[in-house]
């Protein structure tokens, strides 16, 4: 096996991620992981998720896989929803190192934690910045992206707006709508509505989807403009009300969601400092295994307001899935596809594990 994971037991056998968190984006992009040599995957009794067959409701989330070279790579080891990185109207560089902190999740707060624990319950704060290529590379590279994916395999492409000093909603809106065109030109098969972002336009501290107004726009004028299927990415909700509004307001407008996306948590090191030096990053998303009893908890409340029949639009579990069991008990509950960001980069394999469980069961 040569892949970097396998290779590299850091010291004191702390594990590395496929993903070099010790170098910058620009040099991650530029090295993909090589992919294993996995004689036969094992067979997954396929699905459909959309308007697609799937070979299997695992994918990644939008993160991990930062260009057409990642994709491959993670589409090899049976990977089949695979999320290409958000990527943005304009260029956007990442923010300096670190990026990625390992963490304990806290009530209020994430503190950094020296030793990263061992047996792969990883949970780490991520303060990346949501950098993007400029458009005419990334709509190349969706393009490759598309052409590196196998049969069974779906693409999906995140898209944010990028809001401008002294932009309205409009411009916000348009700026949207023009990323998820051009995803759909280059190939995409569902276009992700990235809503998980602050509101420019809200003078309390407040993410885009807690404006259904705003988000109900920005889904309208993307459902619009491309002929794919669109699906939205959400957050933490404050109450299981708000989850039901929102959902049952943007179901006209989205196939389908994508919950929950991280806890968005102030991050401090041991002595009470910011954990990330900088403007802005105050506060990160904290993401991985401490945060699936808050994201299982929303994924259910939505599985059970569907349920109820007042909309039925497709469902896609993320946030804390770092076992096997994690995501087939929520398959079981009724999720349409799980997803996987944290587990993706630490345990890579996962999706192999994942696959034979299900060979096992069928
Ligand atoms: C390294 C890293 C980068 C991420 N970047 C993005 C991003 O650019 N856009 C996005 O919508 N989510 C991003 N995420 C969030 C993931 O898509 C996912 O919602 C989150 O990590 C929860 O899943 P997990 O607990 O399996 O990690 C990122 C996550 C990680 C770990």
């Amino acid at each position: 096996m040569c892949w970097r994971l396998l290779r590299l037991r850091g010291d004191g056998g702390i594990p590395q991620a496929t993903y070099r968190f010790d170098r910058s984006y620009a040099w991650n992009y530029a090295h993909a992981p090589a992919v294993p040599r996995v004689r036969r995957l094992p067979q997954a009794p396929g699905g459909r998720l959309l308007d697609y067959r799937v070979n299997s409701p695992l994918g990644v989330a939008s993160g991990p896989l930062l260009n057409s070279k990642w994709i491959e790579s993670y589409a090899r080891v049976g990977y089949d929803i695979l999320t290409y990185s958000t990527v943005r109207s304009t260029p956007r560089q990442a923010y300096s190192l670190p990026n990625v902190r390992h963490v304990e999740n806290r009530e209020h707060m994430a503190v950094t934690t020296k030793r990263p624990p061992l047996n792969g319950d990883t949970t780490i704060a991520v303060s990346f910045g949501m950098p993007s290529m400029e458009p005419d590379v990334w709509r190349k590279d969706v393009r490759r992206a598309k052409e590196r994916i196998g049969p069974g395999q779906v693409l999906v492409v995140s898209v944010v707006g990028t809001p401008e000093p002294g932009m309205d909603p409009e411009g916000l809106i348009a700026d949207y709508a023009r990323c998820a065109e051009w995803a759909a030109e280059a190939g995409a098969d569902v276009v992700e509505v990235h809503l998980a972002v602050p509101n420019p336009f809200s003078d309390q501290s407040q993410q885009v989807f807690e404006s259904v107004p705003l988000s109900a726009q920005i889904l309208y004028r993307v459902r619009s403009s491309v002929g794919i299927p669109v699906v939205a990415k959400l957050g933490a909700f404050r109450t299981p009300r708000m989850l039901h509004d929102t959902a049952t307001k943007l179901a006209a407008w989205a196939h389908g969601y994508v919950l929950v996306h991280s806890i968005h948590r102030r991050v401090v090191d041991e002595s009470g400092n910011a954990a990330f030096e900088g403007a802005g990053r105050d506060f990160a998303d904290v993401v991985g295994a401490d945060t699936f009893s808050v994201s299982s908890r929303q994924v259910l409340e939505m599985l059970a307001w569907r349920k109820a029949g007042a909309w039925d639009r497709a469902i896609l579990a993320v946030g804390g899935i770092t076992t096997v069991e994690r995501a087939r008990n929520l398959l079981r509950e009724g999720v349409d596809a799980t997803l996987v960001a944290t587990a993706a980069l630490f345990d890579p394999l996962f999706a192999i594990r994942f696959r034979e469980a299900l060979a096992s069961a069928a």
